[in-house]
Parts: C-alpha cells; sequence; structure tokens
C-alpha cells in the first residue's frame, strides 16, 4: 500500500464502499461472503510462494468492435445507477438524439451532457455493455481520450451484471474526479481469492483481497502512476491497454501511442513480448476460471456517486466544489472532457 497524499486505504472506508459496485449485492451475500472469507484465511497458503505458468497462447481475432458500427455491438444500460450516481443513462435511443454516442469510420465516442442545465434526477451519461460475453481472451483497448473532470467517475470493465459478484469484475480502467493520480486496476470476486502472492507488474499493489466481503469491496486494487490516465494518458493521443484473462492469470499492460507494440498494430499480439505489465492478478490464490465467466466489456461514465462523491476524493483529494451533486447539476459546460474516445476495441481467444 502506497502513501501517496489521499491514496490510502482511509480515503474508501467501508461505509462508503459497501454497496459500491455496479450491481446489486443483497446484505445476505455481503454477511455471508465475509464468513467464508474468514474460513478461507485459515486455510494455509500452500501455494503462496510459486507463480503461474504464463507461457504464450496463440491468439487469433475473434471479435472487432470499431468503425460507424461500434455501438450496434453494445446494449445501453438505462436503469437506476446501483452506486448512486447523480446521473441518469440514458437509452440507445435519447443517447442518438442527444449525440452522446457518436461513432466514425475512426473513433467511438461516449460522453456526458454538456448542455442541459440544471436536470433533477442526475446529468445524462451512457452506459454501453457488449452483446457479446466472455469467459477469457485477449482484449486490446485503443484509447485516444479517457474522461476527467470534477464529479466524473468514469469506468471500462468486464463483468457480468446480472450475476453480480459471483461471476466477478475486472477493472481494466477507472478513476475519478481529475483522475490525476493515476489509472486504478482491480477485481472484484466472491470469497476465496487473494493476491497477497508473489507478482511481477510495474503498478502499485494496494489490497490483496479481491472479495467484495472485505474491507468494503475496495477490491484487490493496482494503481498505476499518473501517466495512466486522464491528462496523463490522453497528451500524445492516449495509447493501448490490453487485457490478458487467462486460466494462469489476468494481466494488464498500458502502452503509449508512440509506444504500441508492432504486433499490435500488425494485428497478432503476442504478451510475452511486452515486458512487466502494469498490473498482475496471478491465479496462484485465486481460480481464475470459476471466479470470472460471462462478462461482457461494459463502458461508462458515472457522476458523483460512491467513488467520485466522496469528500476524501472530492474535496479533500481534487478540490472540486461544494457539493458533488450540485456541481453536476449545475455546470454542464465543465464536462466538455468527461469523454471516452475509443479507436476500437478488438477481442483475440487462444487457440487450443
Ligand atoms: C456529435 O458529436 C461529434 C463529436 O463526438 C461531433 O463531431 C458531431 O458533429 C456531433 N453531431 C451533432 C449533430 O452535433
Amino acid at each position: 500500500m502506497r502513501d501517496t497524499p489521499g491514496i490510502t486505504m482511509n480515503s474508501r472506508s467501508a461505509r462508503s464502499w459497501s454497496l459500491r459496485k455496479k450491481a446489486i449485492a443483497s446484505p445476505e451475500l455481503v454477511i455471508g461472503t465475509s464468513i467464508l472469507a474468514v474460513l478461507f484465511n485459515f486455510i494455509p497458503g500452500a501455494k503462496a510462494q510459486s507463480y503461474p505458468d504464463y507461457s504464450p497462447l496463440r491468439y487469433q481475432l475473434q471479435h472487432t468492435y470499431e468503425g460507424a458500427s461500434f455501438f450496434d455491438h453494445f446494449n445501453y444500460y438505462s436503469d437506476s445507477d446501483p452506486t448512486d450516481g447523480f446521473v441518469t443513462y440514458v437509452t440507445k435511443d435519447t443517447s442518438q438524439a442527444l449525440n452522446l454516442t457518436y461513432a466514425t469510420d475512426t473513433t467511438a465516442t461516449l460522453r456526458v451532457d454538456t448542455s442541459t442545465p440544471n436536470p433533477s434526477g442526475g446529468r445524462n451519461s451512457v452506459r454501453v455493455e457488449s452483446k457479446n460475453t466472455y469467459d477469457s481472451g485477449l482484449f486490446v483497448f485503443d484509447i485516444i481520450h479517457t474522461p476527467y473532470g470534477c464529479g466524473t467517475w468514469p469506468a471500462l470493465w468486464l463483468t457480468d451484471g446480472a450475476n453480480w459478484p459471483r461471476n466477478g469484475e475486472i477493472d481494466i480502467l477507472e478513476s475519478h474526479n481529475h483522475g490525476s493520480h493515476g489509472n486504478e486496476m482491480s477485481l472484484h470476486t466472491m470469497a476465496g481469492c487473494s493476491m497477497d502472492v508473489e507478482r511481477r507488474q510495474a503498478g502499485t499493489a494496494m489490497d490483496g483481497n479481491c472479495d467484495i466481503g472485505a474491507d468494503g469491496n475496495a477490491g484487490c486494487a493496482v494503481m498505476g502512476d499518473p501517466s495512466t490516465y486522464g491528462v496523463g494518458f490522453n497528451t500524445g493521443g492516449g495509447g493501448v491497454y490490453a487485457l490478458e484473462l487467462r486460466t494462469a492469470g489476468i494481466r494488464i499492460w498500458n502502452f503509449a501511442r508512440s509506444k504500441i507494440p508492432s504486433d499490435i498494430h500488425g494485428g497478432s499480439p503476442d504478451p510475452s513480448s511486452w515486458g512487466l505489465p502494469l498490473a498482475d492478478f496471478p491465479s496462484t490464490n485465486c481460480d481464475v476460471a470459476s471466479h470470472f465467466r460471462n462478462m461482457n466489456i461494459v463502458a461508462n461514465i458515472d457522476l458523483c456517486g460512491q467513488f467520485a462523491g466522496m469528500s476524501s476524493h472530492y474535496t479533500q483529494m481534487y478540490g472540486c466544489p461544494g457539493s458533488c451533486a450540485d456541481f453536476v447539476a449545475s455546470n454542464p459546460s465543465q464536462f466538455e472532457d468527461a469523454y471516452w474516445q475509443f479507436g476500437g476495441i478488438r477481442v483475440y481467444n487462444a487457440s487450443q
């Protein structure tokens, strides 16, 4: 755990995080998994000293999300936000009418409504979920712009919303407010998934317990440096994030645009040639294949809510003004930078 001001575990109190994640967890489930976590903690970590075999897999292209049809591959989530955001997730029709999602031959943009003054229930925004679901694969995200600004809580993640947390959650990009502290990559699982083992990664490990019942659902996070999110990442045209999800473990790399490996450009990505990942979640004490299943790719921009709106984040860490909901309601023009822009997404699967 690092002691960067504002990024201490204290800043993520159990109360603030207890219902944090993006689907609904019943109290019984949270309590149940806590008890299980206690039981699991008494099982000696016989494998704690080992490290999984990440020997290269042969990947072939499975799905491509790009061009003018980008959003045809996604459903629009338009129910109320399970994480208490001051946000109204709009339908596909509304999104098109408001131009909140917009795709060209080379870009796909998701943005927050920058014009409606003083919405009462929350500012319009989008949350899209891929129609395809995944158990494993190599996911290459070409990202031109990450969203940021006071009150924002953007994320790019994988989950099975109807079966959360049973089928897991992988946060590939997540940050809040100006996001200049960097990207937070995290897993959220049922009991029995721990990262207090050997890891080989460039990022900074925080909590080791991925169980949603532990530490107020802080997840087992890894922090990147300021170049991994927000202005630090967007300058120079963003770059690539790659997620490898396989039985051996889960790894995330990021590359500035000028440093994208040639095998990614060439369409034959080989993670074994990429060097140290930014985040490494090995399977040593976490059965990846059973904790992560049937997940959609999700991109959203939440506002306020249980992460961005916490006073430790919104006020103390970023000095954002007043109350988060008041700010978001009355300052539409402050959301000009609150947009995702993707060059495309490619998903590869391993040949048997
Ligand atoms: C929609 O937004 C895009 C940028 O994301 C812009 O280029 C385009 O002109 C907008 N379309 C309309 C009708 O405003």
